[in-house]
């Protein structure tokens, strides 16, 4: 079959089985096409827990639905492609947050969306990119927080809040990670009337807000999470934009601003994780009901306190 015709089929079967279709703002264009929703990892929960849909096909990664599953325990969440992971949510595993906490016992722990259920029930809070800052800053100021697994967007929320005893993991996302200061600086030099937005899983985040504050960067740089950045494009008049963060956002920013101009800090920034998520293997999903992400209720259940501080804060 062609991908139009993956994609008619995808939309019958989709309205006959009742099922509702959260694609992640990095997915492959034939993705994004089918979705009901498309957004960032805290819109995609927020959609989660107020569809009334009976299934939920998650085009994402795997901690992304396993998320949808432990805020919707009575709905069947499916992921088209089990090896959809996070290089990011690897780095840390439920043993060693537990040695970790042991460490630091009087701690709150903060976590970061990208991690595997087993790791959220033993955190505290939950946070995504779009509301990290918000929820460091709700807990009292004399408290200890450990902060993982990302050391780049902890380093951005310890300079933000300017939080004095907080723990950063110190783990990476292999493509953030690769956008380094001197691709930015780079590309900024010569588009001088662009806006500069980057996520702030992004190995620039931290030397960049250094270099801003010196005035070694003229650009005011937005940090933002993928769906921050969607909503800066439509707003603001700049008709140029320098992007940091994975290239499948482009495909959202320049279909909804065909007037308006995006260009990649790096054309390599691709998730491989999120393009393991395809048309064929959507369709696939929906005809064979695979593969369902079931997060156990004993872990579900701790796991959700933490998402649900974290969706009461922001
Ligand atoms: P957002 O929450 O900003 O969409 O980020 C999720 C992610 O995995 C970034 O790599
Ligand atoms: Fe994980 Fe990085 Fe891919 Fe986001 S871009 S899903 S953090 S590996």
């Amino acid at each position: 079959m062609l991908a139009t015709d993956f994609k008619e089929q995808v939309l019958k079967l989709k309205k006959e089985r009742n099922a509702v279709i959260l694609a992640h703002n990095y997915q492959v264009p034939d993705v994004q096409d089918v979705a009901d929703f498309t957004g960032d990892s805290l819109a995609l929960s927020r959609n989660a827990a107020a569809t009334k849909a009976d299934l939920i096909i998650f085009c994402g990664v795997h901690f992304m639905a396993e998320t949808a599953s432990i805020i919707c325990p009575d709905k069947k969440v499916l992921i088209p492609d089990l090896e959809a992971g996070c290089s990011l949510a690897s780095t840390i595993n439920a043993d060693e947050l537990a040695a970790w906490k042991a460490e630091h016992p009087d701690a709150a722990v903060v976590s970061y969306v990208n991690t595997s259920a087993d790791v959220k029930a033993l955190s505290d809070y939950c946070c995504t990119s779009s509301n990290a800052v918000k929820v460091v800053n709700s807990i009292p100021a004399d408290r200890k927080v450990l902060f993982l697994p990302d050391m780049f967007l902890g380093a951005y929320v310890a300079e933000v809040t300017k939080r004095k005893d907080m723990y950063i993991w110190p783990g990476e996302c292999h493509v953030h990670a690769g956008i380094k200061a001197e691709d930015i600086n780079k590309m900024l030099a010569t588009l001088k009337n662009a806006d500069f937005l980057v996520h702030p899983e992004c190995s620039c985040t931290s030397s960049t807000m250094y270099h801003m504050a010196k005035g070694d960067i003229s650009q005011k740089a937005h940090v933002l999470s993928t769906e921050g950045m969607m909503k800066h494009a439509r707003a603001s008049d700049a008709k140029q934009f320098v992007v940091a963060t994975e290239t499948g956002i482009l495909y959202r920013m320049k279909k909804d601003n065909p007037d308006k101009e995006f260009i990649p800090v790096k054309e390599d920034a691709v998730c491989k994780y999120m393009k393991k998520i395809t048309i064929d293997k959507v369709y696939n999903s929906l005809v064979h009901d695979v593969y369902e992400v079931k997060v156990p209720e004993a872990v579900a259940a701790k796991a959700r306190l933490a998402i649900d501080r974290m969706l009461a804060i922001s």
